[in-house]
């Protein structure tokens, strides 16, 4: 999902896990209304990753098992790999027992969004909402995190919204939202060829990569 800066793409993924409720029109999970299932089963079924996410200040290792606690360490590892983050953890002073936060180290915001990121493998969830989760990222490691999250991520629905083309266009299927409306939606390359507002927010850097 993109859009601009505004459209609506935090607020329509927060629907998700009832954040809060639409005040019109419903959001269906296999056909069924959410508002119908049981609350703590909908937030076992969706991890989201907020756009700004806020992490605990206890050990790097906590947070990321915050979600289910009992996850075995090597799936932890394995999703600290795919989320980039052992490639820093490993340089922190304490490595996986570093604190965090206020009375810990301070990770920088593309640290905060990679550990929210593992955090949401570790989870486990069927459908992981993605907030804009790479955005204090730089492209090169973007591309790195898209290309090992995409096997980390195979057989349950992702939801995210970017503004970045090297994001959206690995999705199957891509919606643009302007002012609160979806006006667009195709897979990545039908609407980069339709020339209408997703090829004007990356046909630039299409020309730009060719
Ligand atoms: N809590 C709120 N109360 C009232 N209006 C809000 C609230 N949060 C967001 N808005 C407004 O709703 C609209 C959509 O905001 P939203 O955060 O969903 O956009 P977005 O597409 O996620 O933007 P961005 O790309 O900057 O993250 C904006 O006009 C915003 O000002
Ligand atoms: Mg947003």
């Amino acid at each position: 999902m993109c859009g601009p800066t505004g459209a609506g793409k935090t607020s329509l993924l927060n629907l998700l896990p009832r954040f809060y409720d639409p005040t019109d029109g419903r959001v269906l999970v296999g056909g069924v209304d959410i508002r119908d299932l049981v609350l703590e089963d909908l937030r076992n079924t969706v991890a989201i990753v907020t756009q700004r996410p806020i992490l605990f200040s206890i050990p790097l290792r906590d947070n990321l098992t915050a979600a289910r606690p009992d996850a075995p360490w090597d799936e932890v590892l394995a999703a600290c790999e795919a989320a980039g983050v052992a490639q820093f953890a490993t340089e922190l002073a304490n490595g996986y027992d570093t604190l965090i936060g206020e009375r810990g180290v301070n990770l920088s915001g593309g640290q905060r969004q990679r550990v929210a990121l593992a955090r949401a493998l570790v989870a486990g969830a069927k459908i992981v909402v993605l907030d804009d989760p790479m955005s204090a990222v730089d492209t090169q490691t973007e591309r790195h995190l898209v290309e090992n999250l995409r096997p980390a991520l195979a057989g349950r629905t992702v939801l995210i919204a970017t503004q970045r083309l090297s994001t959206v266009e690995v999705a199957d299927r891509a919606v643009v939202l302007d002012d609160g409306v979806v006006v667009e939606a195709g897979t990545p390359e039908e609407l980069l060829r339709a020339g209408g507002l997703f090829a004007s927010l990356f046909g630039e850097e299409v020309s730009a990569a060719a």
